[in-house]
């Protein structure tokens, strides 16, 4: 299982921004769907390996789960993955059961990191870490990012405590959705070599 952690520091919570502002009421929820898009999905269908944890901070925390292989009614485009977020969020806040494979709760960062730290091993993506070519990858991994902005020094500080390792893509500072993307590319490049490596 491959899993991506992604951070919305303004992201809303609440589930009434418009799906026309994204950027704005969304609380840069933009960047939130187009990784949701490059981590899940291929060209004919989606990834059956791989999950999406949003931790969105933008108000009451909430954790939004999207679980690749169990996902229904959701399609690549930013607009209608922001839609099933918002719909989750506002069903959520109702009391109302979530849509296939989408699943809320009220986990802030810590309790998320701590979470995906029982059942799969922890990578902070940063352009300062590890060239990911040469780190050891096991099969059950999570990769936490931040949306347009990184780790606050606080949320760093939880991810080195728990141990997570520093990897990087290169130097240059990229969107979450291209390192998403880029992650994707170099792991099934391994899994394609069997060879665990480059
Ligand atoms: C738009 S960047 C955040 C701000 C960016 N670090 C900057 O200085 O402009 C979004 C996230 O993508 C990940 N990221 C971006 N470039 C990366 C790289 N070269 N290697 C690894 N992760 C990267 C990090 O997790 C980062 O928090």
């Amino acid at each position: 299982m491959r899993r991506f952690l992604v951070v919305g520091h303004r992201a809303n919570t609440n589930g009434d921004f418009r799906l026309d502002d994204l950027p704005g009421t969304g609380g840069r929820m933009d960047i939130i769907a187009m990784s949701v898009s490059s981590a899940l999905f291929l060209s004919h269908g989606l990834r059956k390996d791989v999950e999406v944890w949003l931790v969105l901070l933008g108000g009451v925390p909430r954790t939004v789960k999207i679980i690749g292989p169990e996902a229904r009614y959701l399609f690549p485009d930013e607009r209608n993955i922001a839609g099933m977020i918002r719909t989750n969020l506002l069903r959520y806040r109702e009391g109302k059961r979530g849509t296939p494979g989408i699943y809320v709760s009220d986990m802030d960062f810590r309790e998320a990191v701590e979470s995906a730290s029982a059942d799969s091993v922890l990578f902070y993506l940063e352009e300062d870490g590890e060239n990911i070519r040469f780190a050891e990858i096991r099969e059950n991994s999570t990769f936490i990012l931040g949306d347009s902005t990184d780790l606050t020094p606080e949320e760093e500080e939880i991810v080195e405590k728990i141990g997570a390792r520093r990897i990087s893509l290169g130097r240059k500072s990229l969107h979450t959705y291209q390192a998403i993307a880029i992650t994707n590319y170099e792991l099934d490049r391994r899994e394609e070599s069997g060879t665990g490596g480059p």
